[in-house]
């Protein structure tokens, strides 16, 4: 990475978020911090800029609003600040039975998790491709890799995620610019408690802390990685129920969620 370079960090007010902050500051990335919360990133701000001198912006953005997803690239590369490193990371999932759940907080969460994700990648991906240089990182989880009963649509986004930022990392082969999709399993953030679930036996066993996880993701992004399952009790779950029929496969996801 060389100095003076920018990275645009979604969802930087807690959870995997801060530790890209953490990740990118101590490599001397200048960063653009934006969540609703700007307490918390103001907090960040001054952690980061204490601890390793970069640059800091935040930009208040809610990313179930399509405005305020364009006003983040108007207020970065519109401005002049070109942005090296996209890392799309904010997302939030809901927990229960999809009739049982309420339709604004879905709605909400496929603005956040699909349409914002897929208008950032478009809208900075195009700058990134004109300056011939570029790396986008895409979070998505191990959900993307079957269907997830008591978190149906948002495994399902996740889903498409995961082909969204596999077919980009193909289409933009020797562009210069590097797609990559990070699939964490379930680790310690806020994200369960914002789901609304409390950790089932399967999550409490399995659950990584965030800054493994999150350098992974980093490394990935750099690398161009098409995707990548951080840790080997997800690869091995992962890899373990590509060997049952789908139909299996669905219920033990099922049945962990319980
Ligand atoms: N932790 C896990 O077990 C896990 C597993 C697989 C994938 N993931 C994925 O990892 C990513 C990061 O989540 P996390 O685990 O770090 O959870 P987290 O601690 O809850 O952080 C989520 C971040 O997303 C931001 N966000 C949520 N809704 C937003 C909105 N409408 N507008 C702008 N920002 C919004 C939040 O900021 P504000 O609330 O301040 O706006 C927060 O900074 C998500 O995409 C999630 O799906 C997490």
């Amino acid at each position: 990475m060389k100095t003076k370079e920018w990275a645009l960090l979604t969802g930087a007010s807690s959870g995997f978020g801060v530790d890209y902050a953490h990740i990118l500051g101590e490599r001397g990335v200048n960063l653009v911090l934006t969540a609703r919360r700007v307490d918390r990133l103001e907090e960040l701000k001054n952690e980061v800029i204490s601890k390793y001198g970069v640059e800091v912006k935040i930009i208040p953005a809610d990313l179930s609003q399509t405005e305020d997803v364009q006003k983040l690239f108007n207020e970065t590369e519109g401005q002049g600040t070109h942005i090296s490193y996209l890392i799309n990371n904010a997302g939030f999932g809901v927990y229960g039975d999809f009739l049982d759940t309420d339709w604004e907080s879905t709605q909400k969460m496929l603005m956040v998790d699909i349409m914002a994700l897929t208008q950032l990648t478009k809208v900075f991906g195009d700058a990134m491709k004109k300056r011939k240089s570029g790396n986008i990182l895409l979070v998505g989880s191990i959900g993307a890799y079957q269907p997830c009963p008591t978190y149906a649509a948002y495994g399902a986004a996740k889903a498409y995620v995961m082909n969204f930022g596999e077919a980009l990392n193909s289409e933009l082969r020797g562009s210069g610019v590097k797609v990559a999709v990070l699939n964490p399993g379930v680790t310690a953030t806020e994200f369960l408690k914002v789901a609304g679930q409390k950790p089932t036996a399967y999550q409490r066993l399995a659950m990584m802390k965030s800054r493994p996880v999150a350098e992974v993701g980093v490394k990935a992004m750099l690398a161009g990685t098409p995707s990548i399952v951080p840790g080997f009790f997800n690869k091995i779950m992962i890899w373990s129920s590509k060997l049952l029929p789908r139909v299996v496969q669905t219920r033990v996801a099922h049945m962990l969620m319980n």
